[in-house]
């Protein structure tokens, strides 16, 4: 995967973003907002901390505030709206599977990148809407998602306030095409890329009848859709210095859709 680094679970990208960010941002406390942060805590970063956490579901915020007890600031909202945080004013911004459930990508997206300082980072982590994977979450309807979460995953709870899995969109900039397309026009720098199977670890007879199923997908798709990986992580760096914003559209071929591209949403302001 040309520019990618692989990676076989979340665990590992966790551990490599970490080991980014103390190489980069050596800062004594680090400011850090989590965009939809759901219900439990995200990095396992071993220094002093100040984090904002932002989500929609009341209940995720509240089960965060009452469990992991690590946040210094709730803030019940939606990462749309670009006046929850001051421009520059976070060292890391972070949003962990929470793009693909949001529609107007681009607004949250302007957000995250105008929410972080100066020589700080963004990392964003997505179901890769190009990957059978992502094809399947994408073409189902929710009560699946429901029942996968409940029965393969073991879940019981799953659905419930508060709980995965999500409604999701998917929209066509969930992909490495539009990650990098948004970052042209948002001015990020793209650092990291990783592609990450995080399926192949897994388990049992269940997990087994998945992965051959997805490669069947792959392989009807003529390998349009990819089964050697399901998510994309990225670490992403607002130069010092902020480059002119592009001012012209992204290439016909830079957004992952199987829309036309003329579908695509429309620049967002950012709020
Ligand atoms: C799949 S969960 C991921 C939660 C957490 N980031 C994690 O990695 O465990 C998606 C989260 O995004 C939140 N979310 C979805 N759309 C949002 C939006 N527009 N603004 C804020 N939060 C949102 C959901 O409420 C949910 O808590």
């Amino acid at each position: 995967m040309e520019g990618a680094e692989a990676a076989a679970s979340d665990d590992e990208v966790l551990r490599s973003i970490v080991g980014h960010l103390n190489e980069t941002l050596p800062h004594r406390r680090l400011r850090i907002v989590d965009a939809g942060c759901g219900r439990s805590s995200q990095l396992p970063i071993a220094r002093e901390v100040e984090i904002t956490g932002i989500d929609l579901d009341e209940d995720a915020l509240q089960a965060r505030l009452r469990t992991s007890q690590d946040l210094d600031h709730a803030i019940l909202g939606d990462v749309r709206d670009g006046a929850l945080i001051a421009p520059g004013s976070a060292d890391l911004v972070i949003s962990r599977y929470v793009l693909e459930h949001v529609c107007d990508v681009e607004r949250a997206f302007a957000n995250l990148a105008r929410w972080v300082a100066p020589g700080g980072l963004v990392v964003v982590q997505i179901p890769d809407r190009r990957s059978a994977y992502g094809y399947l979450a994408r073409r189902t309807p929710h009560r699946l998602h429901v029942w996968y979460y409940r029965t393969v995953l073991r879940r019981p709870h799953a659905g419930e306030p508060g709980r995965h899995p999500y409604r999701v969109v998917y929209e066509p900039a969930i992909g490495r095409g539009g990650i990098r397309a948004l970052c042209e026009r948002h001015g990020l720098v793209l650092r990291r890329e990783y592609v990450v199977d995080d399926l192949a670890l897994r388990r049992g007879p269940e997990w087994t009848l998945i992965r051959t199923g997805l490669r069947l997908l792959s392989r009807l798709s003529g390998h349009r859709l990819t089964a050697r990986h399901n998510n994309l992580a990225y670490v992403l760096e607002r130069p010092k210095r902020d480059p002119a914003p592009s001012q012209s559209d992204p290439p016909r071929d830079a957004v992952d859709t199987d829309r036309p591209t003329g579908s695509a949403p429309p620049r967002g302001t950012g709020g």
